[in-house]
Order: C-alpha cells, then sequence, then structure tokens
C-alpha cells in the first residue's frame, strides 16, 4: 500500500475552531419535529416530557453545540404567537411549504427551548421578516429574554415559565432571496436594518445577529450586505449551499442507488463549498478585516430525490458512506476557514435531507454521517493548526484525502482524515509530532452501506489500529473511510 506522508506543526497555530461549527437545523419539515424530535409525552416511542429519549442521547454523544429552528423556509411564515398557551387550543395552520399538512404548532417556543436545555444546546432561532412584521419579531424577543415587567414578559409567565431565556443566534431572515421574501439584496438590507433596531437587548442578553446571506455563489449580496449593514449591524452573515449530485434540481438522484460516475460528482460538487468559502470571505475581509462578522453556513449538506413512496414534501432521504464523505470534507473545509466560519447547521437533524439521525416508530438510527460528527467532535473548541498531507487524484480532477489537525488546551492534537478514492487505500505516515500515546477511530464501508431499521448496525465507528515505525504512528486508510487520529505527546 502507498504511504502518504502526514505532516503537522503544532507550533503553528491557526484559528479558533469554534464549537459552533458543529451544529444542525431542525425545522417543521416533514418528520424532522414531529415523529422526530417531538413524540409527545403519551407515546410509546422512550421519551422525556414528550422529547425522544434516543434524540436527546445522540445530540448529547455528539457534543451538537447549537439547533436552528423554526426554519428554513418555514420559519417565513411561521407567528410565534401561534405555538404558545395551552397545545390544545393553539392555532392550526397549513404547512404550505412542506406538503401542505397541518401544523398544530403543538411545538412551539417553550417546547424548543426546553427540547434545547434536555439536549444541552443552544438555540438558535430564525426570525420571520417575510411576512411577519417588525413587532412581531421584536415581542419575540421580548418574550423570551425580558426579565422584568412588560406586557411579553407577562405573557411568558403567564403561560408557564418564570424566568427569561438566554437567547444568543437570531437569524433576521431566512433566505430573503427567494422564500423568504423574494427580496433584492438592497430591500433586503434595508429591511435587515428597520428589523435590527427592534431587536432589543433585555435584561443582559447579548444577541449575536445573523443577517440573510447569499445562495450559494451570489458574491453580489455578500457585497451589498457587507457595505449596507456591516460589522457594526451584524455580527453573523449567512451561506446556503446544498450539494446535489447532478447540480440539476429538477432530477438531484437517488440516496441509495447511484453510480460511480454520480459519486465523484458528489464530491466534486461538494468541494465547491470550499471556493464559496473563500471568495465570499474574501469579500467580507474588504469590509471587515477584523473578522468580526463571522461566516454562518447555517445549511448545507446533501439533497437527493426523496425516498421512493415517500412524501415528496418531507424530503426524506436514506443516508450512506458517501454522506459521511461529504460530511468529513465539508467539516474540514470548515475547520480550514474558522477565522471566518464561525458556525455551520447541517441540514436537519432528524429524518430530513443529509440527517443525523432517522427514525421509525421507536427505532432510531445514526446515520454515517451522524457518525462523522462523532469522530469530529473534539475538534470543537480547539486550535487550528499546521497540517499538509500528500495527495493524489481519485478521480477527474477529485483529490482522494481530506484532512485537519488542531490541538486543545491539553496538548492533544486531534486529525481528522477522509479518504474518498473508492479504489485504493493507503497508509498514512503522521510526522512532526512524537506521539507518546495515541489511539484512532474509522468509520468505512462499501460506498452504498448504510443504516436502516432492519439493520441499524450496518456502519459504525470501530477502533482504529495504529502502529508506531521508527517513532512515527502510521495508520491504514481504506477506501472510502474517515478516521480520526489523536495524539499526545
Ligand atoms: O432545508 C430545506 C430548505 O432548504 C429550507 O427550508 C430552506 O431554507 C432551503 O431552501
Amino acid at each position: 500500500m502507498k504511504t502518504l506522508k502526514l505532516t503537522l506543526n503544532p507550533l503553528d497555530k491557526k484559528s479558533h475552531i469554534n464549537r459552533e461549527i458543529y451544529s444542525n437545523f431542525s425545522e417543521h419539515l416533514g418528520r424532522c419535529v414531529y415523529d422526530g424530535i417531538y413524540v409527545g409525552k403519551d407515546s410509546d416511542i422512550p421519551n422525556i416530557e414528550g422529547y425522544s429519549k434516543d434524540v436527546i442521547d445522540a445530540f448529547r454523544q455528539i457534543k451538537l453545540p447549537v439547533l436552528r429552528w423554526p426554519g428554513g423556509c418555514f420559519a417565513d411564515e411561521y407567528h410565534w404567537k401561534d405555538g404558545i398557551g395551552e397545545p390544545s387550543s393553539r392555532k392550526k395552520m397549513i404547512n404550505t411549504h412542506w406538503g401542505g399538512v397541518v401544523e398544530d404548532n403543538s411545538f412551539g417556543t417553550h417546547e424548543f427551548m426546553r427540547f434545547c436545555e434536555l439536549a444541552g444546546c443552544e438555540p438558535y432561532i430564525s426570525g420571520n421578516i417575510g411576512s411577519g412584521t417588525v413587532e412581531e419579531l421584536s415581542q419575540w424577543i421580548e418574550y423570551m429574554t425580558f426579565d422584568g415587567v412588560s406586557p411579553m414578559a407577562e405573557l411568558r409567565k403567564k403561560n408557564g415559565r418564570e424566568q427569561p431565556w438566554k437567547l444568543k443566534y437570531l437569524g433576521v431572515g431566512n433566505e430573503s432571496w427567494g422564500c423568504g421574501g423574494s427580496m433584492t439584496p438592497e430591500f433586503y438590507c434595508d429591511n435587515y436594518r428597520r428589523y435590527a433596531v427592534y431587536c432589543r437587548e433585555y435584561s443582559g442578553n447579548k444577541l449575536f445577529k445573523i443577517a440573510c446571506g447569499p445562495s450559494s455563489d451570489d458574491y453580489n449580496w455578500t457585497e451589498v450586505c457587507m457595505k449596507k449593514i456591516g460589522p457594526w449591524g451584524m455580527q453573523g452573515l449567512s451561506l446556503h449551499y446544498y450539494t446535489l449530485p447532478t447540480g440539476d434540481w429538477g432530477h438531484k438522484g437517488s440516496a441509495l442507488d447511484f453510480s460511480e460516475e454520480e459519486y465523484y460528482n458528489t464530491i466534486d460538487k461538494t468541494l465547491y463549498m470550499e471556493q464559496l468559502v473563500t471568495r465570499h470571505g474574501e469579500i467580507m475581509n474588504r469590509y471587515d478585516p477584523e473578522h468580526k462578522v463571522g461566516l454562518i453556513v447555517d445549511e448545507w449538506g446533501t439533497w437527493y430525490d426523496v425516498e421512493p413512496g415517500t412524501n415528496p414534501g418531507f424530503l426524506y432521504q436514506q443516508n450512506t458512506m458517501r454522506d459521511a464523505i461529504v460530511a468529513a470534507i465539508n467539516l474540514n473545509i470548515f475547520n480550514a476557514h474558522s477565522d471566518r466560519v464561525y458556525m455551520a447547521n447541517i441540514a436537519q437533524a432528524v429524518n430530513v435531507l443529509q440527517a443525523i439521525l432517522l427514525t421509525e416508530g421507536n427505532v432510531t438510527i445514526k446515520t454515517p454521517t451522524y457518525y462523522v460528527f462523532d469522530l469530529y467532535k473534539n475538534h470543537q473548541d480547539s486550535t487550528l493548526i499546521y497540517s499538509h498531507i500528500e495527495n493524489e487524484e481519485a478521480s477527474r480532477a477529485v483529490p482522494c484525502i481530506s484532512q485537519s489537525a488542531s490541538i486543545n488546551e491539553h496538548g492533544e492534537i486531534t486529525v481528522t482524515i477522509s479518504n474518498c478514492a473508492l479504489d485504493r487505500g493507503f497508509d498514512v505516515e503522521v510526522n512532526g509530532f512524537e506521539a507518546k500515546t495515541a489511539a484512532g477511530r474509522i468509520l468505512s464501508g462499501e460506498v452504498h452501506a448504510h443504516n436502516d431499521f432492519e439493520n441499524p448496525g450496518c456502519v459504525a465507528i470501530k477502533p482504529l489500529d495504529i502502529r508506531i515505525e521508527n517513532g512515527k504512528a502510521v495508520v491504514a486508510l481504506p477506501a472510502c473511510s474517515v478516521v480520526e487520529i489523536t495524539l499526545k505527546g
């Protein structure tokens, strides 16, 4: 087997890797919230106060930092007052974006905030500026965060919550260029500025306001936002980019049934994230050289045709080793750009798009993507260090290897490496750090390998053998694999 040399330099410290890069997204879409996160108190599915216990445990296991809610496009039609008070008397509405199903609003602000407490993550609220009003968004913040006497604080208390919640992350609009109001960037920025004035910081609560950023390569959108809102008006600017194997929204391709050519196309398309983050970052640098505004990649991941026989509006798709490789590559890109990428939220948490969990009745399965988040969790709040690895082409300019290395406050090094090649494995020899102890974990399998409700344990993390040769750690990196190595000096 060919040996690739990985060179580390722990003294060459780059940027802080915010744990928020490992965040997720939950929308009232298909079975993400209802049947996924929230199963109801009377359900046979093991639950804590109605929230799926499996989901809570799984989120805790990967140390999920932040969860975005309630959308997505759903957020642009969400009126938060419909989702408070006695659940049985809450207003029912049509979820026009996602399948036209009835949304009974039984999962609202209190339920979301409680779920975050149970799952140990921070809430990220996506505000409605598409079909909502300035007053509505302003009152929502007052309702959640004001610790005093005011109409909204009184209403919150009447609904059973005495203490305000802490809310840091606030999205001021979602996809305002599309489902969030079909705005021009200029019109959006004017709106942002108006809404943001009334997003008050009550009772010591500091808001991190996130402006709606571009779709994919709409560099003009970024330019206008940086010029008209700038670092004085926002703390984050979002970016949405989905990986479609074909690049064609009309025929995205199957999650399970794909050719080798489609696979490499998928990897090629996902690698485009590197260019997007770089070029949007360059524009941001011109207006914000001090990097005060974080790039918030709050929707990313694969988007395939829905599983046959499922509701087309529910965006339910399976998840294979291909998705694991996609996740590994993107997370390595975000780590590499952590001087600008402050947060990233894969779409979505449960049962939707590149989900980390899939549920059916009382069975919850962890997808290959979930396991990548587990393999990468030690990067959270570590410092990116210099790393370089020898590489070669897997297919048509798609490189085999993607890697990332960080050091934590105890001097422990975490290296994550993926090999997207389907026809070859490598040995990787670690240079530049003499480890006294080394440990590793691996996720690998045939590229179509996945977990389903008959075989929930088909793809899972296994221990990785590490050999020490001439004082250097050497690991085997099979075809289609993702590994985590931890080194202690
Ligand atoms: O994640 C699914 C949808 O994709 C979101 O609702 C929307 O913001 C994006 O277009």
